[in-house]
């Protein structure tokens, strides 16, 4: 396996996902994470990751010695290759102009790393590669016993290399997809020269997670919150498949679930799969609870609070649970390493789950916890579940709450769920489900005239909103074709007693949010 220091760079995520997608286990740890625990990990082969620091400045983050003396490979990227040059004994320089998106770099020497890796050949011979630079800093003097394998007009030394102890540098991004040879460049690092087998593939990881599930939690019995969402569904499918019926889950109906969820939910988990599934249908106490409160962030608090009030009734008819399972993947446990304390990780899994194992004294249990969002979904599939659940598009905490402006109330909640179930049927009829990340209708309580036969109408107004996006901290509003948009429109119209107006959300994220509320 792999380890990867992290020196901050916004792509070091990437690097993980494309070790993974390489077949090798990796894991992402701080770059100070200390020199025990580097030598416990047992690395087969070191990454440096990029970051934002400055060689050049006092006191820059180094990486620990220990990187340079474990006799395993090394490969510094960007920041990691410039720490890696100064810490070896070469030398960096604060280059006047930065070098910042695609450029050219030509293949230089034989290097293991660059080898016949190229996107073309010039007349005379030389290997070039199209990369994907981002750097303000470089090196410019070689540490002893490092050759040059890589280089261009602005960055002399894009690349280095010392053959013998197996280190090598790059300036530019491999783990970006605009850097076209980056996935052969990874791969070569991991297989041919650290020597990793191709040993991290989904259906030997469910034989592994379920034999760790199995031996971690022994004989005792355990909760798990599902959500309907793809990370709670996977999670519960996979402890099942380890302890069967050692495992409850709780499913919590707030008036506020899409159309047909619970009936979902209980099809597939509870009929299909086998799994024990309480039903909570408690949607009357979310209701009377959120009954005359318009504030947005005070609907989010009730919800959360009565969410928790909810689970924890039915968790203490469980007398034998000693478990909560929960659903948190790769992404969220870096988020919260990231702020390297472990005081900040703490507060990140209790976030999680709204206070949930303080005040259950229940051991937490996050079998997903190593993998990544792709990952999650291929091992849903491994383990039998649905595309339709695996691909699902993401689905707030809060569910319709916020996707009824202002106060909520159960006539709203009925019609916003009708003209959702349409948009989302005709997105997947077209193909456009699939295109978009996000897709969803939001009910608006104003009226408005409308004709209908000969009538007149007075009536509300129901919104559409989908948006493309990678990590759904930006976002651009998907380009619906006008024709489907028209169809959607007539049908919610014309099926949803209640509205007679339909609107498409053009607002892109930021300056709006995804959500309306
Ligand atoms: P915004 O509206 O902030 O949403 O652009 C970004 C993504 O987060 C989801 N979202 C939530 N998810 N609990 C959740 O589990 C929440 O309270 C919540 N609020 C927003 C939103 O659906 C979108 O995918």
């Amino acid at each position: 396996r792999i380890l990867i220091l992290d020196f901050g760079s916004q792509y070091t995520q990437l690097i993980a996902r494309r070790v993974r997608e390489s077949h090798v286990y990796c894991e992402l740890h701080p770059y100070d994470v200390g020199e025990q625990f580097i030598r416990d990990f047992a690395p087969k082969g070191i990454i440096l990751s990029g970051g934002p620091a400055s060689v050049c400045e006092n006191a820059t983050p180094r990486a620990p010695d220990i990187v340079f003396q474990l006799g395993v490979p090394v490969l510094g990227i960007c920041y990691g290759m410039q720490t890696m040059a100064a810490q070896l004994g070469g030398a960096v320089e604060n280059a006047r102009v930065r070098e910042f998106g695609y450029a050219e770099v030509r293949a230089r020497g034989h290097s293991t790393l660059l080898k016949d890796i190229q996107d073309r050949v010039t007349a005379e011979g030389h290997g070039i590669l199209d990369v994907w630079m981002s750097h303000g800093d470089k090196v410019i003097r070689l540490p002893p016993g490092f050759k040059v394998i890589a280089s261009n007009a602005a960055s002399p030394i894009a690349g280095m290399a010392d053959e013998t102890r197996r280190f090598y540098g790059l300036q530019f991004h491999p783990e970006v997809t605009h850097t076209l040879q980056g996935k052969a460049i990874i791969d070569r690092f991991v297989h041919t020269i650290c020597g990793c087998g191709t040993d991290w593939n989904m259906p030997d990881y469910v034989e592994e997670a379920v034999g760790r599930i199995r031996s971690e939690v022994g004989k005792d019995e355990v909760i798990l919150g599902l959500s309907g969402g793809v990370d709670s569904s996977v999670a519960a499918a996979l402890i099942h498949r380890a302890i069967g019926e050692q495992l409850t889950c709780i499913f919590v109906d707030t008036g506020l679930l899409r159309l047909n969820e619970a009936q979902q939910v209980m099809d597939t988990f509870a009929r299909h799969l086998g799994v024990k599934v309480t039903l909570v249908d408690a949607s009357e106490r979310f209701m009377q609870a959120l009954a005359g409160v318009t504030d947005p962030e005070q609907k989010r608090k009730i919800i959360g609070r009565e969410f928790v009030h909810v689970f924890q009734e039915q968790a203490a008819k469980l007398k034998n649970a000693r478990w909560l399972a929960q659903g948190t993947i790769y992404p969220d446990v870096i988020e919260s390493a990231g702020a390297k304390t472990k005081k900040a990780h703490t507060i990140k899994s209790h976030h999680n789950v709204g206070g949930l194992p303080e005040t259950l004294h229940l051991k937490l249990l996050e079998p997903l916890r190593e993998l990544f969002k792709d990952e999650v979904r291929e091992l849903g599939l491994a383990l039998g579940l649905a595309p339709e659940i695996v691909f699902r598009h993401p689905f707030p905490g809060p569910g319709l709450g916020v996707r009824i402006l202002g106060e909520v109330k159960r006539e709203y909640a009925d019609m916003l769920r009708q003209a959702d179930a349409i948009f989302i049927e005709e997105l997947k009829a077209s193909g456009w489900y699939e295109k978009t990340s996000q897709a969803f209708a939001v009910f608006l309580p104003v009226k408005s005239v409308g004709v209908m036969g000969d009538g007149r109408t007075y009536e509300y107004v129901v919104a559409l909103r989908a948006v493309e996006t990678r990590d759904f901290m930006t976002a651009r509003w998907a380009e619906l074709p006008h024709s489907l948009l028209a169809k959607i429109s007539n049908r919610i119209i014309n099926e949803v007693r209640g509205v007679n107006r339909v609107v498409y959300d053009i607002s892109g994220k930021p300056p709006a949010t995804i959500e309306w509320e």
